[in-house]
């Protein structure tokens, strides 16, 4: 059976640093007055994040060096190859060179594009990310995973693409809506209980508010750091991130394809971690007890689930294209215990069917 790692990232002494707390752009600042061959930043943010995060940032860029903004629409719709296009058109408008800079600011949505937009932009443009969502600065901005869907199937188009440095200012989450914190807060308790069984505590004792992550947010991007840093190219062990992530981004898609009001990535992952606790109880990797605490838990702090408005065969279907299958086998990554997670393992349709059906799924 695989083991989680015990955390142990180093966040200065990497080659590509993550500034995380309350000097980050600070450090940010400092960073760039290093980098002599740039001619040019371009940043790019959201309709959302170019209101409430462009001019914090725009304080810290310097004076010397010209910086201009492409702003996309809010929304998993954004993350698209037409929207590519557009950046790639405006960068190219810009004279933005290989030596030049594109830094993402916002969301996970402006990473992932931003991110796949630099990585085959010249074969290769730098690229900085300052997450602003709690999913960002926890999860989507750091680890080097870029991406955007096709026909709604998630992050399909992609790569595995390094930024230079990552800055994770938390004072970019005054702004942040209630329910986008929510939605991070699902990637917060998963990091726990794949790897951290003492953070998973923290987190029933003080919840996921914004006073709990002032103490807690540079060891919940441990969690991930240490996996990438094991892991960077998802051979193994990194698939233990993608818990609750089979079920959830299957749902994820049937909403976005079929709802006006769509999830967010946070509710499917949440959805997903809860249908696959119970999976992992019925196919005897999990106690009934942890996996008792665990949908307690999550269903307190997210809600019950209800799949009374999809089909099986929907979110089967969906999930024909999750990237961890092999030889047109589904497989998952499913809990061992509160903070350790095992992967690859098989699940057979009909025990996932039986599943969905418990939480409400319709037989069709
Ligand atoms: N690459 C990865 O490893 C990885 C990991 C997890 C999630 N993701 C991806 O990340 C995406 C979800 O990220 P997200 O939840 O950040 O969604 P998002 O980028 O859509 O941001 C959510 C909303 O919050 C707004 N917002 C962000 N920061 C703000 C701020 N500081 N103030 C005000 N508004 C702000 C955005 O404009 C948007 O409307 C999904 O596409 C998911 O697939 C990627």
């Amino acid at each position: 059976m695989h083991s989680s790692p015990t955390p142990k990232y180093d966040f200065l002494q990497q080659e590509k640093p993550v500034y995380s707390g309350a000097d980050a752009l600070t450090r940010l600042e400092r960073w760039l007055t290093l980098q002599k061959n740039v001619s040019r930043i371009a940043v790019l943010c959201d309709r959302h994040t170019a209101q409430d995060c462009l001019p914090i940032l725009l304080k810290v860029m310097p004076s010397s060096i010209p910086v201009a903004e492409i702003v996309i629409e809010p929304g998993e719709h954004s993350k698209s190859l037409q929207v590519c296009q557009n950046i790639w058109q405006r960068l190219t408008q810009m004279e933005i060179g290989r030596e030049d800079l594109l830094i993402n600011l916002g969301g996970g949505v402006v990473s992932d594009i931003g991110g796949f937009v630099a990585s085959a932009y010249l074969r290769g443009l730098r690229f900085v990310n300052v997450p602003t969502s709690l999913m960002a600065m926890t999860d989507a901005g750091l680890g080097g995973k870029t991406g955007v869907d096709l026909d709604h199937i998630k992050n399909r188009i992609g790569t595995i693409s390094f930024p230079e440095c990552t800055v994770c200012f938390p004072g970019f989450l005054e702004t942040l809506p209630e329910v986008e914190w929510k939605s991070g807060a699902a990637e917060v308790f998963k990091h726990a209980l794949i790897a951290d069984p003492d953070l998973w505590r923290a987190l029933v004792a003080h919840g996921c508010t914004p006073e709990s992550l002032a103490v807690m947010l540079q060891r919940i991007q441990r969690v991930k750091m240490e996996v990438v840093h094991i892991d960077p190219y998802e051979k193994g062990l990194r698939k233990i991130l993608n818990f609750g992530h089979s079920i959830g981004h299957a749902i994820e898609s049937q909403s976005l394809s079929s709802s006006t009001v769509p999830l967010t990535h946070g509710q499917s992952v949440a959805i997903g971690m809860m249908i696959e606790t119970e999976i992992s109880l019925r196919m005897q990797k999990l106690s009934n007890g942890e996996a008792e605490e665990i949908i307690q838990v999550l269903s307190h702090y997210f809600g019950k689930v209800n799949l009374s408005d999809y089909s099986v065969s929907d979110i089967l279907k969906w999930m024909r294209y999750d990237k961890k299958n092999q030889k047109g086998e589904v497989k998952m990554s499913l809990l061992t215990g509160i903070g350790s997670c095992d992967w690859n393992i098989s699940v057979d349709e009909n025990v996932m069917a039986d599943v969905l059906l418990h939480y409400g799924a319709k037989n069709k």
